[in-house]
């Protein structure tokens, strides 16, 4: 089968031919309908030697959707010819957290090497793909796979974000997007879905500023020291309720805490390296700051149900698997309204 793999630390991903996997005891294979393209796996590409942690070669795709194809021995509760979507941080599902679906934060996935697809274990960049287990796997009903295939992370892990941030959320307050990429843009949406927030978008392209108008955002602004400003003037010189910064590099890090108020979130979800200082007189009193990984099974159920009311949904971008190596091009260049998404 044709799959997409990273195989060379500091070269890009590779279209390859490789042998089609066979199911385990336990395991499912999906005929793959579509994976989804993340800045997380460029961010992982372009890691040296020494801070890439995630083998070669590796089958790229952590967003996946397929067809039930092939049942391993002992899968009960599943059909060949079902709908999936795939939950990607796989834990054992046994610790507590597995226990309330919290997998992205299982106690045991270090030491028992649990690893999700695309980011460790083979992902979803491939005609087929092997699951652990039929826990992973969440029906999708009548939502199509390619437009919807991007809710089990870039729906998912704004959704766990916002939820952090959501009982500071009630009405009358003001919330701030930064980064209105695939993962912000559907950020904003879900604001607008659980709040009655007014939602400012912050980001540094004028195409993802129109989308982020596009899918909801009440104001989209460049981000830079003028948003500070806006953002005090909008809230009566007090600041936001809550910032969710899709980038996390040292200047959006930096525009958040200067424009969170007192008893504010700060919800850092990008992979940036920036940094902040927390303590009594660093920030506005009682602000807090936490950054998330992922989010947890039953949230995608929720995710899931959220887009089939119409409430949100994925801008995306069809590739086909040979055109993989583009989708990712793309990504770098900044031109992908919203998700690339791959059909193999
Ligand atoms: N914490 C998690 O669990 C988790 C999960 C998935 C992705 N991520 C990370 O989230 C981030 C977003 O991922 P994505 O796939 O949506 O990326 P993306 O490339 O689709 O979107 C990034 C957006 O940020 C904008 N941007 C860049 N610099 C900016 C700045 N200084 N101010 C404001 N906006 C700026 C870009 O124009 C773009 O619109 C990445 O860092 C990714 O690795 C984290
Ligand atoms: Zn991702
Ligand atoms: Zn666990």
């Amino acid at each position: 089968m044709k799959a997409l793999q990273y195989r060379t630390i500091g070269a890009g991903p590779e279209l390859v031919e490789i042998e089609t996997p066979e199911p385990g005891p336990g395991q499912v294979r999906l005929k793959v309908t579509a994976a989804g393209v993340c800045h997380s796996d460029e961010f992982i590409m372009s890691l040296p030697a020494e801070n890439y942690v995630w083998g070669v070669p590796l089958t790229l795709g952590h967003e996946g959707a397929g067809i039930v194809d092939k049942l391993g021995e002992g899968v009960k509760g599943l059909a060949v010819g079902d709908a999936v979507a795939v939950y990607g941080p796989w834990g054992c599902g046994r610790c507590y957290p597995c226990s309330q679906g919290a997998e992205n934060y299982c106690e045991n996935a270090a030491a028992e090497g649990i690893v999700p697809p695309g980011l460790g274990a083979p992902g979803s960049m491939a005609e087929y793909m092997i699951v652990d287990d039929a826990r992973h796997l969440v029906p999708l009903g009548d939502l199509d796979p390619v437009q919807n295939v991007s809710l089990t992370d870039a729906g998912l892990t704004p959704y766990h974000a916002i939820k952090l941030a959501l009982p500071k959320l009630v009405p009358g307050t003001t919330a701030v997007v930064i980064g209105a990429g695939g993962l912000g843009h559907v950020g904003i949406q879900i604001l607008r879905a659980l709040t009655a927030s007014t939602v400012v978008a912050l980001d540094v392209a004028d195409d993802k500023l129109a989308l982020a108008k596009d899918v909801g955002a009440h104001y989209a602004w460049a981000s830079d020291a003028s948003a500070v400003d806006k953002v005090k003037e909008l809230t009566g010189g007090l600041g936001a309720h809550a910032v969710i910064d899709f980038v996390d590099i040292q200047p959006t890090i930096d525009l958040g805490r200067a424009m969170i108020r007192v008893g504010g979130s700060q919800v850092l979800v990008g992979v940036g390296a920036g940094t902040t200082a927390v303590g009594v007189l660093a920030g506005p009193y009682e602000s807090s700051i936490t950054a998330p990984y992922w989010g947890t099974r039953s949230e995608l159920f929720e995710v899931l149900e959220m887009a089939r009311s119409g409430a949100i949904h994925v801008e995306t971008e069809v590739f086909s698997l040979d055109e993989g190596v583009e989708a990712y091009h793309r990504l770098h260049a900044g031109t992908l309204r919203g998700r690339a998404v791959i059909v193999p």
